[in-house]
């Protein structure tokens, strides 16, 4: 057990599964008091005793991040529970692939921006109050590689697009009351998210310089730095955690495919 977020109290959203639970796992091993907050209860209520069982401060919460009422209901209890919170981690997501721009359903293409995009405004305003009156706060956001190029899957990349330039504005705006708004860029992560899909996590690993996926835990240590005071003077970036793929994946595509040339001269 660390203490790296001592007397801190953390929301994190989507946290039943893959990315948000190892968060939750990793923040309360840092001495934070930790709420998972999702749709998926049953896995929800599992995860937090988990934590529990091994010394952890963790309880689970019913959140769809959509829901405006959803947010203020849980902002509300933990406030008048805890007596504050100081970390909101909007990590709450879902994919769409295997759709054109064409084809997109209308259905799932609201259903994607409510989710991935609209809960993560909603979190930030329902919170926000709280972390004025704590005397500051962090808030790091999820977004992907897929927000940050031109992508297969339109409605999910437009969502991740998105939440960059919400990070970049709140950090703006919340600033002055010392609110640091950060975002973390995952490329391909092993989790519930991507099971199954075996050809593409490989063709995703070739095309990354690091050549694999990611654990969730190496998103959770990220996360967990940017949440923490370490990060004290950072506020309102993007952060790819993607093994390389966003900074020379392209680069890396052009030498294999050089290599494998009748010249293989680059
Ligand atoms: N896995 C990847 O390769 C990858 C890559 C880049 C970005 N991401 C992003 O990382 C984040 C975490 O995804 P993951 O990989 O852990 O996937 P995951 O499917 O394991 O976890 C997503 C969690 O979000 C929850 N969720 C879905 N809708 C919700 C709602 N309306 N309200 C509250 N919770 C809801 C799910 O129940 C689930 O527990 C997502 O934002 C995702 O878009 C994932």
């Amino acid at each position: 057990m660390g203490n790296r977020l001592a007397g801190k109290t953390a929301l994190i959203t989507g946290a039943s599964s893959g990315q948000g639970a190892a968060e939750a796992r990793l923040f309360a091993s840092e001495g934070a008091r930790v709420v998972l907050g999702d749709v998926q209860d049953k896995a929800g209520e599992v995860m937090a005793q988990s934590i529990r069982d091994a010394g952890g401060k963790a309880e689970y919460r019913h959140l769809d991040v959509a829901s405006e009422a959803g947010w203020k209901t849980v902002v509300d209890a933990i406030v008048a529970t805890h007596g504050g919170l100081h970390i909101l981690v909007n990590n709450a997501g879902v994919s769409l692939r295997g759709v054109t721009l064409e084809t997109t359903p209308m259905a799932d293409w609201q259903r994607l921006m409510d989710i991935n995009l609209t809960g993560p405004f909603l979190g930030i305003r329902a919170v926000v109050q709280a972390m004025k009156a704590a005397g500051g706060g962090a808030i790091v956001n999820t977004g992907s590689t897929a927000g940050m190029n031109g992508h297969f899957a339109t409605a999910y990349s437009v969502s991740k697009w998105g939440v960059r330039g919400l990070t970049k504005s709140a950090a703006n705006e919340f600033a002055p009351w010392g609110i640091r708004v950060n975002a973390v860029h995952p490329g391909i992560v092993e989790t519930p998210m991507v099971a199954g899909s075996d050809d593409f996590l490989e063709a995703m690993a070739w095309a990354t310089p690091l050549a694999r996926a990611a654990s969730a835990d190496e998103i959770a240590t990220v996360v967990l730095f940017l949440a923490s005071d370490e990060a004290s003077f950072v506020t309102g970036i993007d952060l790819p955690v993607d093994g390389g793929f966003s900074a020379s994946g392209l680069y890396r595509r052009v030498l294999l495919r050089v290599k494998e040339s009748a010249s293989g001269r680059i």
